[in-house]
């Protein structure tokens, strides 16, 4: 039976529908329907793809599921070549790459694009009257493999485009796992028994070429887009690659711009900076930045060498995984009394720096990753977070790889050990006389970011606690008792027994935030503390609120909530914080007397004129709100002043709202300023 026009213009309206949905949803963030209300228009479409099959089109969402399995991927030769590009290794190559380029194009300025450089796979997408109709893998740049049943699987990967377009446009970009992705199908392969995936780029790439398109669509792919292939003429066409991108947004790619530098490379030594910085925050892995010259006119000026084009270049990052050899498992005793395993290594190179210890986190996190001593394991390091284990490599395990023993006593005082509500910490309950938690508790409370005390560090602690003069937190303003012990102490002068001294006495007025983040409350971090401070103001007013009083607080989830009324619930926690009371006075904090700002993160940025960024900041934290370092999605609105840069093309580019200054001060109620 043929379907009606009816059925025919149902199945067409639904394609269309939900593939604007799945637009909303994984390109633009911004979904406008429920995931069931999504699931019942998919369902209806398969059913009636599947009484009338002819109505399967080539470009149909259903496809995205994925389907039987093919025999063998089939070999397609690029149309354009997928070139490769020339490395930076450091700055100076990137001097040496501008200098280059400027022979090219006479007196005229170069402006660059940056982009990330994903970690993935490159892929190739051709589209013939606007459908998706191949899907190549790069090969060997010359020769690749059809992939169109997984490209088909692959998130934001367009299988029709937005008009207007080319009647042949080829769209290149990369195919990777987001790390949220990546650790929630190594949790679904965890449960399966499955090997556990190395890195996202492995699953990516490993993932495109499957036969059977099913096990591709379970990874999760996604698809960012960054240039073309081959393209036929076209009438209105993108200038510069800072068109271009946007030209692929309408046409309704996914690209994730980090903006338009402008001249100089000195600017674009910068922007890669902070990409470098920011690399451990983004969703996915990047091995490094790729700089482009902006001007097509000018790319065709400067043209391509045998390997690639001339006018971009990878500046490359530290690589942030290594493989090494896991010699052993020692277990320490931190501030709470969480006993963690950390993995000793054969000493590797990773992101820069030698790493010879890594974090293992927990014992469950161990088991789950199964590491073993004698195993050759992978090491990860992002930016300045602490080396971790990622995991073994399986194919390598040596014959006699041993399991690692988990201790059932406190490796310092041997307390039996604990597991904690959740199964996952073990703890060493002892925590008023263990003498690896009594330690590394004073330490927190001294250090720079807490209270700050010059002089009073790690070797000064340890050698008073051999002395048995610090036994909690208040003993550090009893130490003048033993002024004259000090003085008999080798390498302690009348001056600098004096200066220890001063430097303690200096703190006992420390401000709020500072002494709440030194108690080393769980989950209490520099920014928690510092918004509790604010809410609050005084810490007796901390310590008698509940835990819906403090999830009230911006950013405190009921985690933390819990953590800081447990804390405070504690006999011990409290009789040593009264004896600490009894000796320092923290400075009361101002608390938030309105709220503007509510809820929003602002950033300041470029020169203000009519007051001090100080000024500026405390108002909006004043007022309830957050005054950040950085543009991001979450930023709520960007002032910005003469010679405001990266900050103000980035709020640009994110489409976040930019006031003046003397906009920002309108929006403020008369007289705020003089409160
Ligand atoms: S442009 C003509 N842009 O890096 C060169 N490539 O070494 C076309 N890559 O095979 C590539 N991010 O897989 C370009 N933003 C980006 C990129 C990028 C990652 C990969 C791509 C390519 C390799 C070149």
């Amino acid at each position: 039976m043929n379907p009606d026009a009816s059925v025919i213009a149902r199945a067409n309206e639904l394609r269309e529908q939900i593939e604007h949905h799945n637009r909303l949803y994984h390109i633009l963030d911004r979904p406008e329907i429920s995931d069931s209300e999504y699931d019942l228009l998919f369902r209806e479409l398969q059913a009636i793809e599947e009484e009338f099959p002819e109505l399967r089109t080539p470009d149909s969402p259903t496809l995205r599921i994925g389907g039987p399995p093919i025999d063998s991927l089939v070999s397609v030769r690029h149309s354009v070549p997928m070139l490769s590009l020339d490395n930076a290794f450091d700055d100076d190559e990137l001097r040496a790459f501008d200098t280059r380029l400027k022979k090219y194009v006479g007196d005229e300025e170069i402006a660059y694009f940056v982009e990330y450089k994903f970690d993935g796979a490159s892929i190739s997408l051709r589209y013939e009257n606007g459908v998706l109709v191949q899907a190549a893998t790069r090969g060997d740049g010359t020769t690749g493999e059809d992939v169109l049943h997984n490209a088909r699987t692959v998130r934001g990967v367009p299988l029709r485009l937005v008009p207007p377009f080319p009647d042949t446009l080829e769209v290149r970009g990369e195919v990777l796992m987001l790390r949220a992705d990546f650790e929630k199908v190594n949790e679904e392969r965890l449960a399966r028994g499955e090997a556990l995936f190395a890195n996202p780029r492995n699953a990516a790439s490993g993932g495109l070429r499957q036969l059977d398109s099913r096990l591709t669509a379970e990874r999760r792919l996604s698809f960012f887009a960054y240039t073309l292939g081959e393209v036929s003429p076209s009438a209105a066409f993108p200038e510069t690659q800072a068109d271009l991108m946007e030209w692929l947004r309408e046409r309704g790619f996914p690209v994730r711009v980090v903006g338009e530098v402008g001249v100089g490379i000195e600017s674009v030594i910068l922007v890669v900076e902070e990409i470098r910085k920011g690399r451990s925050s983004l969703p996915f892995d990047i091995d490094g930045a790729v700089i482009k010259v902006n001007s097509f006119a000018q790319r065709d000026e400067i043209g391509f060498t045998s390997r690639g084009p001339r006018w971009a270049i990878a500046r490359k990052f530290p690589a942030e995984q290594a493989f090494t050899e896991l010699i052993g498992v020692a277990w320490s005793v931190g501030r709470t009394g969480v006993v963690v395993p950390t993995a000793e290594l054969k000493p590797v190179g990773v992101g820069g720096v030698t790493v010879s210890r890594a974090t293992l986190h927990n014992p469950k996190e161990m088991a789950r990753k199964d590491v073993r001593i004698g195993d050759i394991v992978i090491v990860q390091r992002a930016g300045d977070v602490i080396p971790e284990v990622v995991g073994p490599v399986l194919d390598k395990r040596p014959t006699n790889a041993s399991p690692v023993p988990v201790p059932t006593t406190c490796p310092v005082c041997e307390t039996p050990l604990e597991y904690d509500e959740g199964g996952i910490l073990l703890r060493c309950l002892n925590r008023k006389s263990c003498p690896a938690q009594v330690e590394t508790r004073l330490i927190h409370f001294v250090s720079r970011n807490a209270m700050d005390i010059d002089g009073l560090g790690e070797k000064q602690i340890q050698l008073f606690l051999s002395k048995g003069w610090l036994r909690e937190l208040g003993d550090i303003y009893r130490l003048h008792l033993h002024r004259e012990e000090l003085l008999e102490l080798e390498g302690f002068g009348e001056a600098s027994v004096e200066k220890l001294l001063s430097a303690i006495e200096a703190t006992r007025e420390r401000t709020l935030d500072r002494f709440l983040f030194a108690l080393g409350i769980r989950f209490v971090g520099e920014r928690t503390a510092a918004d509790l401070a604010r809410h609050f103001g005084s810490i007796s007013a901390l310590r008698s609120a509940t835990e819906s009083e403090l999830t009230q607080v911006q950013d405190i989830g009921p985690r933390t909530a819990e953590g800081i009324v447990t804390w405070f619930a504690d006999e011990d926690h409290i009789r040593e914080l009264d004896d600490l009371l009894s000796e320092v006075t923290p400075e009361e904090a101002e608390t938030v007397r309105g709220d503007l700002f509510a809820g929003q993160t602002i950033v300041f940025t470029g020169k203000l004129e009519q007051f001090t960024r100080e000024a500026a900041e405390a108002l909006v934290l004043a007022e309830g709100g957050r005054a950040a370092g950085s543009v991001s999605k979450t930023t709520s609105f960007v002032v910005a002043g003469p010679g405001a840069g990266s900050k103000l093309v980035k709020a640009e580019q994110l489409g976040v709202r930019v006031l003046t200054e003397t906009e920002f001060l309108e929006l403020l109620p008369e007289g705020i300023l003089a409160l």
